[in-house]
Order: structure tokens, then C-alpha cells, then sequence
């Protein structure tokens, strides 16, 4: 079944109050469940409440025990005559035995939901559906030694004692909210208490509960919390709106975390972190993570989706809103670089392939397959197009003029950008393409002047590639800062200029050029497109040399190592001069931050190299690569042993310098180990051993796994001993062997697969075996197939237990048209035998055959 965006209609039937009534229980929970619903309009349509998995016990209307409901598929089917009616049912459901990790489920012993997107359905009889939207008032009753805290969104009402060991719970949530927002945890859990007090004045307590012995790790994120609630009152001027807040942490979640109201839920690896157990990188996704939860206090629950189409309007908005806020945290520039970085990895590949969507789609099977870098990164670069455009103090009026108008409704993504338009007197009609056309715009540029004379014209042309479904497409606005710099004087030639290009080709002309112009373009990344220009090896180096936009200087050096190793892959060698000199000019540069450095020196992914070519050849660019890794490691050797020697701080401190500072330090380890030179595996061992955190621990830890197998094991060793009681860093030794660049990781990770400490039960684990060895091209690509054989397996196994998370993990398998004929025929095999298994998921269904299509 394709679900349409042009066929929505406004819900027959309205439901102003829910009342919840939980007997909770692993085995066999009762949900009382008692709905005040009002006909919406003058029609005589029955009420249709959505279902999944379970068939009612009973139905009331009106407190009389009705039997003319029917079921139509999964829908409970009611037939009503007034215009307002309470409308009562009851379920039982069996939280133990929900693999899917959707509806009301167990993890760890405790209980839990995940609603979002249809999830409430899956828990009792509703109109699931975002713009039905209730007041909730639920009460709880449980086993008081295995539950005894209780919880759901909103305030606390009240709680008491029952017979037999039992106790009750009630909350209410004042504030009307769609189904997907519902949230229950009932557990044994400790909590870390904090308070904010509003700028209003409103003291907010807040609490992040997780088992007891996880409660030393709760500091970081509660500390992320108050921040990002002093954020959004100082950059938004959005504020808190309850008494509490709570945050649960679970180590069973298909994603990152979700923002049900006064309620988040939390994979606990965005909760919990210390020096011993988390990554530098870890303690930035917490915070990122907890910010864009918080966030959605605002974009998304006061405000939230008319429809699933408009997923982006709350997704988007929100990863926009928390990308500023970790800008905010330390390096703007750092953090730009991450965010494009992450945006080309996985974003630009899904739109150039067969699962290619809109950020407004038009059609889904399963809505759970739209969760996808393009809603959310490519939604957020849509955002921060239009900041871009209408400036800060106007982007500022129009949020707080879509805050204002759509607080409390269900809203689109037209209402967004019609608030853009009215605040700032813009005109984005030619902009909202960017929600209809799916494709990532190519944009060539060359620049012209006449030596000696004063005048350099700029070309500008874009082209938006063809999409499944989207033949053809039209011109869009692109919003490009460009600058341009004298390559004699080293200065620049003119003012940064915001172009917005918004015809087919363009020409510009600059006045007043009298040196030859290097230009700087997309600076910022100020536009999400491929950028192609006819820029020559040394002004790519003189841009990462002397371009004062510090995402350009990062750019201009990724473009001079894509070129080389473009060229290295193609011809089996090329010059390194040119990438050598530039990266022993970066690491020379005394006025550059030392988490700068570590981005710019870094060679870009075999997976983003292969993305430039028509034909992937897996080997060659992990040939080219680590040809140009080797020389840039032995020719800079003792630029990397000085870099090395700056040790940072111990104990550990997660700041932005020392951050920094580490992570420069593991980038020369990398470049060290390239170069096999004879003391460096000693010296990442020692490193291994002696650190006081989990940074440079995992970072010794992946030189050692792709270096000689006596070190190899003995780390992966110790580390198993010291970790094996910890699942989330258990995953990090999955992962580190997943990624390894070692001929025989495909084996490996098939070994793995059947050791004790695999299962596919529990997310983490899965993606930290499976979706690595995915996105490790060469190891994936083994050209015997058996990467791909793996995969598939994998897949058809979990879609049986959960299918939302097999369906996030099969993309790679789409990429078969950029693959010789040989890797990809084994790829559709792959594919092919995933359609035809019996019983497949919808999730898994649409995701595997709109790859073989298309
Ligand atoms: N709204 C949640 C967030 O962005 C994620 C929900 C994901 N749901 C899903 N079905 N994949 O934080
Ligand atoms: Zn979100």
C-alpha cells in the first residue's frame, strides 16, 4: 500500500481527552483505554481507530458494552450517530515478547514505549495519526519491587499503595499532543536531580534516570540539559513549559532518542559517558543529541506535523536548532566541517541512489523508512538556506512568528516557509523546490580575467540530476557566499558576496579585480551542492593556505586530496606533491586551533572517493588512499612525532581544546602508523594501556587492529576483558573490527556475527557490526561476494525480529549500479533473494525493492 501525500484529509473524528488506565505487567499488560471523541465536520463516517497486533477485549460507547465494531484490517471500525461520544476499549498486550522495540516494550528488565511514527497503535486503539491531538491523563499500576518508579509525560498527580504488593501512579499532560508524542517508563532506576529556573522564573525539576550503577554517567548530559535550556531561551527565546522534565536512558532503541513530552527516552549511548567508557566524540553526540530532544519541546511538540510528509518541518528545523547549539559549545568552524562531512556521507549517497526522496516526500510505504539523512540533514541545510538568505535579526522575527502562530496546532511545511516570507518580505517561491525536487544540484563554476585588466567574470551554472520519479527538474535558488584572492598578494580581491543563483546559468562580474582571482566559493557550505570547478592543484592549495572562511580552507584541501586520490584510483599513481606541501603548511600554521588542523589534514573516506566516480573500484582507491596515507606519513614523519608529543592533559578533560588536542594527536597516530616505522605499534600500545580515557584508548585500539596480528589480538584482548560487562563499549570493539582495512575483515566480521556477545536483539549491537561493515567499502565490496551474502543473511534474520532496524541497515546493497557488472549482479542476487523471502517486513520490502527498481 503507497500512502499519497495529495490524499490527506483532515480526521473525521476528533479525541479532545484520553484517559489511560495500565495494568502493567512484562507478560500481559491490560490497557484501559477511554477516548471523549467529537465528529469533526458534518459527515457520517464511523470512527476508525487504528490498531496493531492486538484485538480489542471489550468495547463501550457511552459506558454500554457495544458488538456492531468490526475490524477493517487492523482498524476498529465503530459506528457512531451523535457528535460527541466516550468511546472505551480495552487491550492486552505482551511487552516482553515485542521484539520490534515499538508500542510498549522491555529492556533491561524495565518497561518502556517508543511511539513515533506508529508506534500507539501497537499499545491500544487510537486515531494514530499526528493531527489528532488530546489531552492524556494516564494512570499506572505495577509491581512495586520490579516497577517502583513510574512514569509518563507531563506532572506527577499523584501515587499510592495497592494490595499484593502492587502500587499506582497518575500523570497528566496538560498540553494537547498527538499519539506518537505518548510516552510510559516503568522501572527500577536511579535518578540524578537537577533544576533550571526559566527566565520567567518557572523552577523546573529535572531528572535523568537510568539503572543505579550507571548514575555516575548521568553528569555530562545533565549538564547538556540545562545548557541547551538556557539555549533556546537566549537564541530562540523559547522557554519551558512544565513543572518537570525527565529523561530515561535505555539500552534497547532502534535510534538516538525520542521527545515525548515532558518524557524523552533515550538509546542510552546518548545518555551515558565517562572518561573510562566514552569517546571525546561520544560526549558531543550526548549533548547534541540531548539539546535536539530538548529542542523538540518547541519545533515539534507545541508545534508538531499535520502529516508524515511533513516530518522535516520538526526533524529539519530541530537538527538545524541543535547544530547551533554545539556551534555554540566550542569551534563554529569545527563543527561545520563535521556537519558537511556527515551530511556527504550519508546524505548525498541516499539522494543519488534508488532510495533518492524529497524533503517533503510525496509517497511512502512505511513511514519508518523516511527517518533519513535527507528529512533531517538535508531538512536542516533547507533551514539554514533560508537563515542564510533572510539574515539572523529576520530568521529571528519568523521563527518567533511561526512559534507564535502555529503554537498548539499540527502544521506543514508550507506554514514554515510561509512565516519565512512574511516576517522578512522575501520571496521563497522559487525556494520551496528544495522541498519538492530530491537530488543534490551540481554547480560549476570558472572564472575569467583578462591579465592586466581589471574585470574577472564568474560562470555559474547548476544542473539537478535526474531521481527515481523525478525525470526532470527545474532551476533552484542556491545560495552561494563567494569571495575572490589576489594569487599574487595572497589577499583578498573583494567583500564575501551572497550570490543567490537561481537560473539555469549565470554569469557575474567583478570590478576592480587587478591581480588573477582565485575564487572561493560555497563558503560556509553556505549551499547543499556539489561544487565543480576547473580550480588547479596549486589554487586549491593556496585556498587552504590563505581563504579567511575557515569551512572553505578545510573544502579547498578535501578538493586537492580528492583530485589526487580521484587520479590515484583511475591511473594507479599520482603526484602527492601538491596534497604534502599543503598539509605540512596546515600543520605549520601557528595561528590555526589544533581541532582545526586534525579536520583539515584528514583524507577523505574510500567511500566518499568512491562517490566521485562512475565506477567504483573498491581495491584501487583503497590502494590510492593508502599510497597517498603512506607518503604523507613518511614524508611529514617528523611533523606528526612533534604533533604526537603534545600531550594533552591528565586527567582527562572534555573541552573543546583538549579535545582538539587529542584529536590531533590520534591523526598524526594514524599518519605514524603509515609509515612503518619500527617503534610505532610500541608506541600505540603504550598509548592503549596507559590512557585515562576511552579517545585515545578506541583511537590506539583501531591502529593496533589494522596493524601486525600479535598486537592486534593481544589489544583486542584486553580491551574484551576490561569492557565485557559494558555493552556500550563492548559495541565499540564490534565496530573496530568492522571497519578495519584489513584484507580478511569480511571473515572477521562473519566470525563475530557468531560470537557469544552478537545479537541481533539489541540495535546497538546490531549497527555496531552490521552497519559498520557497511559502510566499509572495501571490506563490503570483497569482490567474491561475500560481503554482500552477509549482509543479506543478516538482514532476513533480523527483519523476523525487528523490521525498522533491518530496513536502516540495507542501503548499502543499493548502491549496485556504481559496482563492475560482476559485483553487481552478485548485489541484485543479494537483493533479489531479500524480496522473495516469505513473510518480509513492509519496512524491509519497500527498502529492498526500490533498490532492484529505479
Ligand atoms: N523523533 C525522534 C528524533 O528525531 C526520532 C524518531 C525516530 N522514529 C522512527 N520511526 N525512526 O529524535
Ligand atoms: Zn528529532
Amino acid at each position: 500500500v503507497v500512502i499519497l501525500r495529495e490524499d490527506y484529509r483532515p480526521p473525521a473524528w476528533l479525541v479532545p481527552e484520553t484517559r489511560l488506565v495500565f495494568d502493567l505487567d512484562a507478560h500481559a499488560t491490560r490497557v484501559h483505554a477511554i477516548l471523549s471523541v467529537t465528529r469533526n465536520g458534518d459527515h457520517g463516517e464511523p470512527l476508525r481507530l487504528d490498531g496493531a497486533g492486538q484485538t480489542p477485549l471489550s468495547v463501550t460507547v457511552d459506558g454500554i458494552a457495544i458488538d456492531d465494531w468490526r475490524l477493517e484490517g487492523e482498524q476498529l471500525v465503530i459506528p457512531l450517530s451523535g457528535g460527541q461520544h466516550r468511546v472505551e476499549t480495552e487491550v492486552e498486550i505482551a511487552p516482553d515478547r515485542n521484539t520490534q522495540l515499538m508500542g510498549l516494550y522491555a529492556s533491561g528488565g524495565n518497561l518502556c514505549t517508543q511511539c513515533e511514527a506508529e508506534g500507539f497503535r501497537r499499545i491500544t486503539y487510537f486515531p494514530d495519526r499526528p493531527d489528532v491531538l488530546s489531552r492524556y491523563a494516564v494512570r499506572m499500576t505495577a509491581d512495586k519491587a520490579r516497577y517502583p518508579v513510574l512514569l509518563a509525560n507531563g506532572d506527577p498527580i499523584a501515587t499510592g499503595d495497592l494490595d499484593g504488593g502492587r502500587h499506582w501512579a497518575e500523570w497528566n499532560d496538560p498540553f494537547p499532543k498527538p499519539s506518537y508524542l505518548f510516552a510510559l517508563v516503568a522501572g527500577d532506576l536511579a535518578v540524578n536531580r537537577g533544576t533550571f529556573t526559566t527566565r520567567s522564573g518557572r523552577e523546573v525539576a529535572l531528572g535523568i534516570w537510568v539503572r543505579a550503577a550507571d548514575l555516575a554517567k548521568t553528569d555530562h548530559a545533565l549538564h547538556a540539559l540545562k545548557l541547551s535550556m538556557a539555549w533556546d531561551e537566549r537564541v530562540y527565546g523559547r522557554e519551558y513549559d512544565l513543572d518537570v522534565f525527565n529523561i530515561v536512558a535505555v539500552d534497547d532503541f532502534n535510534f538516538g532518542a525520542m521527545e515525548n513530552k515532558g518524557l524523552n527516552i533515550f538509546n542510552s549511548r546518548y545518555i551515558l559517558a565517562d572518561a573510562d567508557t566514552a569517546t571525546d566524540h561520544d560526549y558531543d553526540g550526548i549533548a547534541a543529541v540531548v539539546a535536539h530532544e530538548y529542542f523538540h519541546n518547541w519545533s515539534g511538540n507545541r508545534i508538531t506535523c499535520r502529516d508524515w510528509f511533513q516530518l522535516s518541518l520538526k526533524e529539519g528545523f530541530t537538527v538545524y536548532r541543535d547544530q547551533g547549539f554545539s556551534a555554540d559549545q566550542g569551534s563554529a568552524a569545527v563543527k561545520r566541517i563535521e556537519d558537511v562531512r556527515s551530511l556527504r556521507a550519508a546524505q548525498f549517497p541516499e539522494d543519488a541512489g534508488p532510495l533518492s526522496h524529497p524533503v517533503r516526500p510525496d509517497a511512502y510505504q512505511e513511514i519508518s523508512n523516511f527517518y533519513t539523512a535527507t528529512i533531517y540533514n538535508k531538512g536542516a541545510e533547507l533551514i539554514r538556506m533560508m537563515a542564510t538568505i533572510l539574515g539572523p535579526a529576520a530568521f529571528r522575527a519568523a521563527t518567533d512568528l511561526y512559534f507564535d502562530r502555529f503554537d498548539g496546532t499540527a502544521a506543514t511545511c508550507e506554514d514554515f516557509v510561509a512565516c519565512m516570507e512574511e516576517a522578512s518580505g522575501a520571496d521563497l517561491s522559487q525556494f520551496r523546490l528544495w522541498y519538492g525536487q530530491a537530488g543534490t544540484p551540481r554547480v560549476s563554476a570558472s572564472i575569467d580575467h583578462v591579465a592586466g585588466g581589471g574585470r574577472a567574470t564568474l560562470r555559474l551554472a547548476q544542473r539537478v540530476p535526474p531521481t527515481p520519479g523525478q525525470p526532470t527538474k527545474r532551476p533552484m535558488v542556491l545560495p552561494l557566499k563567494v569571495r575572490l584572492f589576489g594569487a599574487e598578494t595572497a589577499t583578498p580581491l573583494t567583500d564575501e558576496r551572497l550570490i543567490l543563483l537561481s537560473d539555469a546559468d549565470e554569469t557575474l562580474v567583478f570590478e576592480g579585480v587587478t591581480e588573477r582571482p582565485v575564487l572561493s566559493i560555497n563558503r560556509g557550505f553556505s549551499a547543499p551542492v556539489i561544487v565543480e570547478s576547473d580550480r588547479s592543484a596549486a589554487d586549491l592549495a593556496f585556498l587552504s593556505a590563505h581563504d579567511d572562511d575557515p569551512f572553505a580552507r578545510y573544502e579547498a584541501m578535501q578538493q586537492l586530496m580528492l583530485d589526487t586520490l580521484v587520479a590515484g584510483a583511475i591511473e594507479g599513481r599520482a603526484d602527492h606533491d601538491a596534497v604534502i606541501a599543503a598539509v605540512a603548511h596546515t600543520l605549520d600554521d601557528p595561528d590555526l586551533d589544533a581541532a582545526f588542523v586534525a579536520e583539515a589534514v584528514l583524507l577523505p573516506s574510500d567511500a566518499f572517493v568512491g562517490d566521485q566516480l562512475a565506477l567504483v573500484d573498491p581495491d584501487a582507491i583503497f590502494r590510492a588512499r593508502e599510497a597517498l596515507r603512506r607518503d604523507i606519513g613518511v614524508q611529514l614523519q617528523d611533523r606528526w612525532r612533534l604533533a604526537y608529543d603534545r600531550a594533552p592533559a591528565v586527567p582527562y578533560v572534555y573541552s573543546p581544546t583538549e579535545k582538539g588536542k587529542r584529536r590531533l594527536r590520534n591523526v598524526a597516530l594514524g599518519y605514524l602508523a603509515a609509515t612503518d616505522a619500527a617503534d610505532v605499534a610500541a608506541l600505540a600500545f603504550e598509548q592503549f594501556r596507559a590512557a585515562d580515557n576511552m579517545t585515545d584508548r578506541q583511537a590506539a585500539l583501531t591502529t593496533l587492529v589494522n596493524g601486525d596480528a600479535e598486537e592486534r589480538q593481544a589489544a583486542l584482548d584486553l580491551f574484551y576483558a576490561r569492557y565485557a560487562d559494558n555493552a556500550l563499549v563492548l559495541d565499540k570493539w564490534f565496530q573496530t573490527q568492522a571497519l578495519a582495512t584489513r584484507d580478511d575483515t569480511a571473515a572477521v566480521v562473519t566470525r563475530l556475527a557468531a560470537h557469544a556477545d552478537f545479537s541481533l536483539a539489541n540495535p546497538n549491537r546490531a549497527r555496531s557490526l552490521i552497519g559498520a561493515f557497511g559502510v566499509n567499502q572495501r571490506a563490503f565490496h570483497q569482490a567474491d561476494g561475500a560481503g554482500y551474502r552477509f549482509l543479506a543473511d543478516q538482514l532476513i534474520a533480523l527483519d523476523q525480529l525487528n523490521p525498522q532496524t533491518a530496513a536502516k541497515l540495507l542501503p548499502p546493497l543499493g548502491r549496485w549500479r556504481r559496482f563492475d557488472q560482476g559485483r553487481a549482479a552478485l548485489m541484485r542476487a543479494e537483493l533479489e533473494r531479500i524480496v522473495a523471502t516469505p513473510g518480509l517486513s513492509r519496512d524491509l520490502f519497500e527498502q529492498a525493492s526500490k533498490s532492484l527498481e529505479a
